[in-house]
């Protein structure tokens, strides 16, 4: 093969990831009053380590992004889960938003794994099917996991399909807290009233799911 043969990764998504040295027993504390998927104040001083974190990195995002002071990016959504909440965090993604993070105040072995989808799996495992696969590459992945540990802190792009794994043992202490940083084109209005974490919409869906979940066509 010519020396001059050079392959280089085309179009990447990231995964940032950092170990935080702050107050979890205060957060996971307070994660244990809220109810799951319900928004939380942005200056609830419990969460505000957290949230004064993600907006210090936000600069570095942009770097990533080559993105200029219009953009005006800024934490828009919070919420807390937990291992032991009533529904199983399905796949799903947080469209309209450009960065999701997720903080583990509290997590141990037993804890279910983050999946995270690569975008082009549906149609690169028909071409490519993972029965071929000898190893893993960054070329042939379809799916990465993220193991929570207390203290971790990841960020990914929000257009990601993520889920947490089913197999999960309903008794891990597995607490967490997600956000979402947004562009200024999108605003606090539209996630009001389109996008809020636990809306009218997110409802629908819900029972749609239900329903399909029923089917036995699915
Ligand atoms: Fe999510």
């Amino acid at each position: 093969m010519s020396d001059n043969f050079y392959v280089e990764p085309l179009f990447s998504n990231f995964l940032a990831s950092e170990i935080l040295d702050i107050d979890d027993d205060k957060i996971t504390k307070y994660i244990k009053t809220v109810e799951p998927g319900i928004p939380l104040d942005l200056n609830q001083p419990e969460i505000h380590e957290v949230v004064d974190h993600v907006h210090n990195l936000i600069p570095r995002f942009m770097k990533l992004y080559g993105l200029g002071s219009k953009a005006k990016p800024r934490i828009t959504t919070c919420w807390a889960n937990r291992s032991n909440a009533a529904e199983p965090l399905k796949p799903h993604l947080h469209g309209t938003h450009w960065i999701s993070v997720v903080y583990y105040p509290e997590a141990d072995e037993e804890s279910p794994d983050l999946i995270l989808k690569n975008p082009i799996t549906n149609v690169m495992e028909y071409a490519v099917p993972y029965q071929y696969h000898e190893y893993a590459t960054w070329y042939n992945s379809g799916r990465i996991k993220v193991s929570p540990k207390k203290g971790l802190m990841i960020a990914f792009p929000a257009w990601l399909e993520h889920w947490v794994d089913p197999e999960c043992p309903s008794t891990s202490n597995r607490y967490s807290l997600a956000l979402n940083i947004t562009l200024n084109h999108i605003s606090d209005q539209y996630i009001e009233d389109i996008y809020h974490p636990n809306n009218k919409l997110a409802e629908m869906y819900g029972i749609v799911n239900t329903l399909r979940d029923e089917s036995p066509y699915k």
